[in-house]
């Protein structure tokens, strides 16, 4: 067995597996390991679809949507729609552990983070502010669904700790210039992650009007209980999203998944997902070692 070990999406995923085996390596849960990978992200100003420097919505207001898993409670907390607060995953953590609901959304998810601690930041960057007037100036349309270079979209985060218990994170500002009050798949339990302690974990990325149709994480994690392999099952929910969504093909979506025994596996719709040039990467680490591989991806049906 492959233990400690964690996977990520997307290259930016590399420096938040790192971060994780740190934890993993000393011992520490997959639960602690996932957040401080999702906050490394969070935190990293350059990643324009996570956290601080994360795209805002058509109004020009930046909106979180985080949710985390723990396989060996089978417990999740998730906040949706959060303003002002910058790593929405540690906030999606005390929704899971100090209350008794599993999703806050809007302005009582901000309330709550404030009354427990969470700091009010701002959560433009120069970057988002000029490329929200840049959007601004483009079209005074309410926003229209739709990728561009700027939202290369969610970090997930599947973690197996020394001990054998899986964890999964996923957070994101998600799709930059969405209607007000928008939420992704990342936040919804089933949809964005899915973690069950008996059989693994998954995450998704991408598209998520079109992902939580098909409650992407939970048909991988369900493939890899009848017997596929974390790759097999990726790629058969990726199948069901394209035979299930023909028309919604072009704005992508991907997954990665990791299973009880250390074995991990990835799929995607496409290479990149607006842009064919532009590679779908995750991140994959072990002993100290992380990688970042491509692919495979699914043929457009
Ligand atoms: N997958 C992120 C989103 O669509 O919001």
């Amino acid at each position: 067995m492959n233990l400690p070990c964690v996977i990520a999406t997307w290259s930016f995923g590399a420096p938040a597996c790192r971060a994780a085996l740190e934890i993993l390596e000393e011992g520490g849960s997959s639960l602690d390991a996932v957040e401080r990978a999702a906050n490394v992200t969070e935190d990293d100003p350059d990643v324009t679809s996570v956290g601080y420097g994360g795209m805002p919505n058509a109004d020009g207001i930046v909106e979180l949507d985080a949710a985390i898993m723990d396989g060996r409670r089978h417990t999740a907390g998730a906040v949706a729609a959060l303003t002002g607060i910058r790593r929405p995953i540690s906030i999606a953590r005390l929704v899971m552990e100090r209350t008794r609901h599993c999703m806050l959304a809007g302005g009582n998810a901000r309330r709550f983070a404030l009354a427990q601690g969470g700091e009010d930041t701002d959560l433009h960057t120069d970057r988002t502010r000029a490329a929200y007037a840049a959007y601004r100036e483009r079209t005074d349309q309410p926003a229209v669904v739709h990728f561009d270079d700027e939202n290369h979209d969610t970090i997930g985060i599947c973690a197996l700790d020394a001990d054998g218990h899986l964890a999964a994170a996923c957070t994101t500002s998600g799709l930059a210039w969405k209607l007000p009050g928008r939420v992704g798949d990342s936040p919804i339990v089933g949809s964005g992650l899915y973690v069950d302690d008996e059989i693994g974990a998954a995450s998704a990325t991408g598209n998520g009007d079109e992902i939580m149709k098909v409650c992407l994480s939970y048909r991988v994690v369900m493939g890899m209980e009848r017997g596929m392999t974390p790759t097999e099952a990726c790629r058969d929910g990726i199948a069901y999203l394209l035979r299930k969504r023909p028309d919604h093909q072009a704005q992508g979506a991907a997954c990665i998944a990791l299973r009880k025994d250390g074995a991990w596996g990835a799929a995607a719709t496409q290479i990149g997902f607006d842009e064919m040039s532009r590679r779908w990467q995750h991140a994959y680490g072990a002993r100290s070692v992380v990688t970042l591989s491509e692919g495979p991806y699914v043929a457009r049906g």
